[in-house]
């Protein structure tokens, strides 16, 4: 939910700042700005649309200065236009100030402001700071920004400059992720590490209410109260190449692509000498031990994973499990306590609900476990123990390789969890450990079947297209699965929504008797997951009742199923024949290359999906 970077040093800012915003322009792509000191000018420069917009008019028209802000926008208040991208200025056009977030008591503020004479030009809640930042400032731009924080309510990460101070530029957090790149002559600001990898490898993660001020030369941590706070950068040891496309005309597809491998490192790193270790979590042995229920919260794809969790975590650790979306967990009031785990899972670690769950799980003093990906992010440093799943960055919106390192992690957890409280034999879990690490191994087989750009799911998308068409564009997905398997379904259809458009819905079979069936007719492509089971032949009778009643069918099968050809199923898709248990590895694949090469055949685009972002840190 908006990218913003800020940069003082020796080169052209505006190199830094459209370099830094591409890398950050998963987090929102509506509108774009930048704002330099240029001789003793602040010039503003913004447009609606994609960064490349903006890029074009910089080219067009340069902006010399080595001082800049700039930022990329997913809008909240006001429409997408020139007038509302950032960033956004005070009276006197003296300060820009950049803004990801949400300023709650915006309106009040901007009452305010007005009656002492403030114009405003936006729809923004952003427009308030630089205007309040004008209000309190009397020759010290660090005390103004710290004076105008202290007014806002909500989240904000901001970058500040002022043209009285142009050695300067001021950062603040609150909610809302802000980092530090240290440099050599030169200092970075931004929301996201990639934004500042092509420069430097050293980051300073900030925290809530840190007002910072970084120069040319230095990098100074205040509190709300003006006292410094000595902070060690921390070394980034992953590359920029990991957030390029390599050659895959998307990071989606890349990222696909890349499973295999990463869940190949995940169990190499965690599993040694036959048990799981997680090195960096704070959490006891002992405590995991005396659980007696888990709670698991997330949203999105992070919440299929969850879901996914809770068949493991019950079957093998015996641990009662419930599932949450964030924001129902959040308002809820849910029975948890001390005897509670509670288990976010966030590939951002950022996401607003999925903190606030967090804050509130801890007020009831339940132990709090994050799983996040981004490392340093708030929810794996405000959660009493994290796990990172050392996916690497993921740039594209619809997530992928988070999604199965999640899975892996919750494999990691029940392995562990039924090796502390003994609810596994030892000869079960070295079973189920050769099994997990087999199926690492067979991701990476079945991938390398689709590694060309004509394989039968992209073939299969064309034909959906066609079918598209000829229905009069009434055609959409029905995803229907059982057990572990079913929120894969869930995820298919997120997945296929979210970045063709076309309408979906993840069902467990076993419901579609009870309502669903009676969208069955000739429009609906059910893809059903089908794979070998305790659930199969369930799986095999639901799909003659959506045969019977017109639906077209694709069916998620093991290799060597001799069933289904009997079943007269329209197409087939088929993973190699592994446990139940970890069938979801392998299964989600084709399900994530069935939305790829649908959004590919209808010409969307697939890493910026419109109305989405990668980072959701609004409520
Ligand atoms: C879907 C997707 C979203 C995220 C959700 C949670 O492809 O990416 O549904 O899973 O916004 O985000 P995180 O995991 O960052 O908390």
């Amino acid at each position: 939910m908006c990218g913003i970077v800020g940069y003082i040093g020796y080169r052209k800012a505006q190199d830094v700042i459209l370099r830094g915003l591409g890398r950050l322009e998963y987090r929102g792509y509506d509108s774009a700005g930048a704002a330099i000191l240029s001789g003793k000018k602040v010039k503003i420069i913004k447009k609606q649309g994609k960064l490349k917009i903006l890029a074009a008019e910089l080219s067009d028209n340069p902006i010399a200065g080595t001082i800049g802000i700039g930022h990329t926008r997913w809008a909240t208040h006001g429409v997408p236009s020139d007038a509302n991208a950032h960033p956004h200025s005070d009276c006197a056009g003296k300060i820009a100030v950049v803004h990801n977030g949400i300023i709650e008591n915006y309106l009040d503020l901007k009452r305010e402001l007005k009656k002492s004479g403030h114009r405003f030009i936006s729809e923004t809640d952003t427009e308030v700071i630089p205007h309040l930042i004008e209000k309190f400032y009397k020759g010290n731009l660090e005390e103004a920004v710290r004076n105008a924080v202290k007014m806002l309510k909500g989240s904000y990460a901001i970058a500040v400059i002022h043209e009285d101070e142009p050695s300067k530029v001021v950062g603040a957090r609150c909610d809302s992720p802000l980092i530090v790149g240290v440099g050599k002559d030169e200092n970075f600001l931004a929301s996201d590490v990639p934004a500042i990898l092509d420069y430097t490898h050293n980051v300073i993660y900030l925290d809530n209410h840190d007002i910072v001020v970084i120069t040319k030369d230095g990098v100074t941590v205040k509190d709300m109260s003006g006292r410094i706070i000595r902070k060690k950068p921390s070394l980034i040891n992953w590359d920029i190449s990991q957030a390029e496309k390599s050659g895959y005309k998307h990071f989606m597809l890349k990222e696909i692509f890349e499973q295999g491998d990463v869940i190949e490192k995940i169990i190499d790193e965690r599993i040694r000498d036959g048990r799981v270790r997680f090195d960096e979590l704070k959490i006891k042995d002992a405590d995991f031990k005396g659980i007696k229920n888990i709670s698991i919260v997330a949203c999105g794809t992070a919440y299929h994973a969850g879901l996914t969790g809770k068949y493991m975590l019950e079957e093998y650790a015996k641990v009662p499990c419930s599932v949450d979306t964030s924001s129902e967990f959040r308002y809820r009031n849910p029975i948890v306590n001390r005897d509670t785990l509670v288990i976010i899972v966030s590939q951002s670690g950022e996401t607003a609900d999925s903190l606030a769950a967090l804050r509130e799980a801890k007020k009831k003093g339940c132990r709090v476990l994050g799983i996040c990906n981004v490392l340093g992010s708030s929810i794996a440093r405000e959660a009493h123990g994290v796990i990172y799943t050392h996916a690497g960055p993921e740039i594209a919106v619809a997530s992928t390789k988070a999604y199965t390192a999640q899975l892996a992690t919750f494999y990691l957890i029940t392995l562990h969890l039924a090796y502390i409280r003994k609810t596994v034999s030892a000869a079960g879990l070295k079973a189920l450990i050769k099994e997990f690490k087999r199926c690492a191994g067979l991701m990476n087989d079945l991938l390398s079947e689709y590694k060309s750009d004509y394989n039968i799911i992209a073939a299969y998308a064309q034909e959906f297209k066609k079918y598209y068409h000829l229905k009069h564009n009434k055609s959409y997905f029905l995803y229907l699965a059982r057990n572990i398997n079913y929120p894969n379904a869930l995820e298919g259809a997120l997945k296929l929504k979210e970045i063709s458009y076309i309408s979906a819905e993840g069902y467990p079979a076993g419901e579609m008797k009870h309502g669903p069936i009676a969208l069955i007719d000739e429009n609906p492509w059910v893809v059903c997951i089908a794979a070998q089971s305790k659930t199969y032949d369930k799986m095999l009778s639901n799909i003659q009742e959506i045969k019977a009643r017109g639906g077209i069918l694709i069916a998620i099968v093991t290799e060597g199923d001799k069933e289904m050809v009997h079943h007269n199923v329209n197409y087939t898709i088929e993973i190699p024949p592994v446990d139940e248990l970890f069938s979801p590895l392998l299964v989600v694949i084709p399900l994530q290359l069935m939305a790829y090469y649908v959004a590919l055949e209808f010409g969307h685009d697939i890493d910026q999906p419109r109305n989405l972002a990668k980072s959701v840190t609004v409520e």
